[in-house]
């Protein structure tokens, strides 16, 4: 261990040379809840959608995000919903009104809360089993669809729009980022022409296959309308248990020498930046140790990483393997072990809305 601290050390001098430290600019939790019922095929049975807010039915969302913010010091939420969910079940880019009327009250809970905020629809690049642009809806629907959301949402700076969770065994990732194009095209000519979109790779958004994967190549190409890339920053994903799927609780790696310094030296050569919209661990002592290897090493570079949000609090349950959901016992909140120990920004103090 002690050797492991000093090659952390060691990487984070190198990357950081002899400029100030800067601490990251976001860092956040999922709030899930919308989601629930949608599956990595693309399938959502919304029936099964359990919205984080007590006036929908589920967790108490705008309370979380209240505690996260004031007690914790985090400034970024991401709130990821099924796209069947807002289109009522039909593949297509028209939105159901009273749907999205229902996600827009989370993001506007999120929004008095004074965080950014991610829309992330949740369907793994696809429709019902239909890859997005490669058998499934075609890219004009795609662009439609965030072109609806974006329009709404195009006067407030805070809205962070994020294309998709996790695109898979995409069979032709260069027609994958055409898909992409596509959507950020859509979105700057409503007008949103400052906020952030998150662009996603193939192999489930993953951090260490993002350049081997071909993803950083292609997705590197996409532009905003006028030829810059002001905004388009990667998204990708990073669990720390030893398969990276964020299903056991036990962390066994801090993802450095896997993940953030392949990744941070390709984005510093770029001139790119990524941000980590989900990592994790459960509440367990290697968790926090890891986490906070992988927040410091994060922090250490900050120029080309803009920050992490944890995977996940809102309507998942508080005994859920990797849940970040704060316990409300009648007159305060209590965080889990990882949030108070690792990933809170006053635990950490790596984050600028607390330093
Ligand atoms: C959707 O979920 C509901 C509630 O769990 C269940 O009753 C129903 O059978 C599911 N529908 C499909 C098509 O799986
Ligand atoms: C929109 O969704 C609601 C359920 O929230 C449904 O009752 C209504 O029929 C849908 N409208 C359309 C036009 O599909
Ligand atoms: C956005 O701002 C413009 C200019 O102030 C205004 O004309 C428009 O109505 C606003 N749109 C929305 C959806 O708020
Ligand atoms: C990424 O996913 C593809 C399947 O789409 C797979 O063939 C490839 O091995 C994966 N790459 C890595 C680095 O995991
Ligand atoms: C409830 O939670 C708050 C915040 O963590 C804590 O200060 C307080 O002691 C707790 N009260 C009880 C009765 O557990
Ligand atoms: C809340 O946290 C306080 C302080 O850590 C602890 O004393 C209390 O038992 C916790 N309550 C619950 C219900 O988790």
């Amino acid at each position: 261990m002690p050797f492991e601290w000093l090659s952390v050390l060691a990487l984070a001098a190198a990357a950081v040379g002899a400029q100030t430290f800067q601490p990251l600019r976001l860092a956040g939790v999922n709030i899930p809840g919308f989601d629930f019922g949608c599956g990595t095929d693309g399938t959502c049975n919304i029936t099964q959608a359990c919205p984080p807010l007590t006036q929908l039915g589920c967790a108490d969302g705008l309370g979380q995000m209240q505690h996260f913010v004031k007690d914790d010091g985090y400034n970024v939420f991401r709130l990821p919903v099924g796209w069947q969910y807002l289109t009522y079940n039909r593949m297509t880019g028209a939105l159901n009104e009273t749907q999205f009327a229902n996600y827009n009250m989370l993001v506007n809970a999120c929004l008095t809360t004074g965080a950014y905020c991610e829309i992330d629809i949740h369907n793994y690049a696809r429709y019902d089993g239909q890859i997005i642009g490669q058998g499934g809806p075609n890219n004009e629907i795609f662009a439609e669809l965030w072109s609806n959301i974006a329009n709404y949402w195009k006067n407030e700076s805070r809205v962070i729009f994020g294309l998709m969770n996790e695109p898979h065994d995409i069979p032709d990732i260069s027609i994958w980022a055409g898909s992409v194009q596509a959507a950020v095209t859509a979105i700057r000519l409503t007008g949103a022409n400052s906020q952030i979109i998150l662009l996603p790779g193939n192999n489930y958004t993953s951090a260490e296959a993002f350049t081997s994967s071909g993803s950083a190549d292609v997705l590197n190409k996409v532009k905003n309308p006028d030829g810059t890339i002001t905004n388009l920053v990667m998204d990708v994903h990073k669990y720390l248990d030893y398969d990276n799927s964020g299903t056991h609780a036990a962390c066994v790696t801090n993802n450095i020498e896997s993940s953030w310094y392949p990744l941070s030296t390709w984005l510093r050569e770029n001139g790119r930046q990524a941000l980590n919209t989900e990592t994790g661990g459960g509440d367990v002592d290697s968790c926090v140790g890891y986490l906070a290897q992988q927040i410091g090493y994060q922090a250490a570079n900050s120029d080309v990483i803009l920050g992490y949000i944890g995977w996940a609090a809102g309507s998942l349950a508080t005994d859920y393997i990797l849940s970040e959901t704060p316990y409300y016992n009648g007159t305060g909140w209590n965080d889990t072990l990882t949030v108070s120990m690792a990933l809170s920004p006053m635990t950490n103090m790596l984050v600028c809305s607390v330093v």
